[in-house]
């Protein structure tokens, strides 16, 4: 008999952690899981106002059905702030307002994947992503990544073995999970690759304008230079995530695509929320609104960084990200981090174990750690309680981590 459904719903899975998250929502949990931003970063007040004033001076227009680019205030003002920021040649025309750049990503798999066609992805990658394209069936080709991306050779080979290599999708600026930025190198190299064997590049950018220290290298998008690259951005980093409000710019081409499958999926992104963001960009200054993020998650890296130095066991390493929301840590082989995660919960705890970022499985000793979204006693706090669930199992497990460590 044939299936009710249809047959990508094979390999559609709920997560288990998913639902070991859903914990989360109990307000004594202190929740280093989701890549949700400050709430106290959100502005409450300039919105109240700006919506009143948008339904007053445009009435029923804001509540209207639209075009399914976007509003063209929004798009003219996106085009302007990318080309100042990352030094690209964008117009209004190449830019599609997008319901979060999660929808970018749904819309990427609808244009270019068949069944079987390799993504070739760092290793890890945005779950989110994985998620999102797996409804099209592709292969997920891991590319070995390190603290400067990915590693040309390793991207050569794979590329190399691919029967349908369609697309590469990178997040190079302070990654999800892993908080790691690409060195210009890594970029250019990645990009050569791509124009040799004719592959699209997603440059997956949410995290661009949260730095906190250094010089962020070109976004790829600026270094093309005829390779086709889709670049998608959101303001839910930037502004708040409940508006959904996203973007991406394609070469022509390839946009018309992306809006063509836009239309089938939601016709347009709201023209409600789309109005107010406009009204607010125009009255109120984003970057030092952005400035004022920046400081505040600063800080709180700063938080959790010490205590991964103080209250982490030792074997354990993470990284140091200079931007973005998250930490990755790689525990002793042998600890896993979905069983930490179970005794975290007991004492009120939670993180994403790092083993749902990796497509193809494995590496259940990692896990990644959000700092945006507590404040900094309750940073400590949790970090202190997480500290010894790891020092409990580590010390639980001596010999077998020993025996694993190279
Ligand atoms: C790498 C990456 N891409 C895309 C998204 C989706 O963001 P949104 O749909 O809110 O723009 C996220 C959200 O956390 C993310 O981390």
């Amino acid at each position: 008999m044939s299936s009710r459904f249809a047959r990508r719903m094979d390999v559609m899975k709920a997560s288990e952690i998913r639902e070991l998250l859903k914990v989360t929502q109990r307000p004594e949990v202190i929740s280093f899981g989701g890549g949700l931003p400050a709430p106290e970063s959100f502005p409450i007040e300039e919105i109240k106002s700006v919506v009143t004033e948008v339904l007053e001076r445009e009435g029923t227009r804001a509540l209207q059905y639209s075009t399914t680019e976007g509003d063209p205030r929004l798009r003219a003002i996106i085009a302007q702030r990318m080309n100042s920021r990352l030094g690209t040649a964008v117009e209004a025309d190449d830019i599609l307002v997008t319901s979060g750049s999660q929808q970018g990503l749904d819309l990427t798999g609808k244009v270019m994947l068949d069944e079987g066609d390799e993504v070739l992805c760092e290793s890890p990658t945005y779950l989110g992503a994985i998620n999102a394209l797996t409804a099209y069936r592709p292969r997920f080709v891991e590319v070995p990544t390190d603290d400067d991306g990915m590693i040309p050779a390793a991207l050569e080979e794979r590329l190399s073995h691919c029967n349908a290599a369609k697309l590469i999708y990178v997040i190079p600026t302070f990654q999800n999970p892993s908080g790691r930025t690409w060195s210009v190198e890594r970029r250019i190299a990645l990009l050569a690759a791509a124009a040799r064997h004719g592959v699209t590049v997603i440059e997956d950018d949410p995290y661009g304008q949260l730095v906190y220290e250094g010089e962020t290298p070109p976004s790829l998008a600026s270094m093309a230079h005829g390779v086709p690259v889709v670049y998608l951005g959101t303001f839910s980093k930037i502004f708040c995530p409940g508006m959904r409000i996203g973007w991406l710019a394609a070469p022509r081409g390839i946009y018309e695509k992306y809006a063509l499958v836009k239309q089938g999926a939601d016709l347009h992104t709201s023209t409600f929320t789309q109005s107010a963001l406009v009204g607010y960009l125009e009255r109120h200054d984003i970057d030092a609104a952005i400035g004022r993020i920046r400081d505040l998650y600063r800080a709180r890296r700063d938080a959790m960084l010490q205590a991964l130095e103080a209250e982490f066991p030792p074997g354990v390493t993470w990284t140091r990200p200079r931007g973005g929301l998250f930490l990755w840590v790689t525990l002793p082989r042998h600890t896993n981090a979905r069983e930490a995660l179970v005794h975290a919960l007991k004492r009120d705890v939670a993180f994403v174990p790092g083993g749902s970022f990796f497509p193809n499985g494995g590496h259940e000793n990692t896990m990644r750690l959000n700092f945006s979204n507590m404040p900094e006693p309750r940073i400590r706090e949790g970090m202190a309680r997480l500290g010894a669930v790891l020092r409990e199992m580590v010390a639980a497990a001596p010999a077998q981590n020993a025996a694993a460590t190279p």
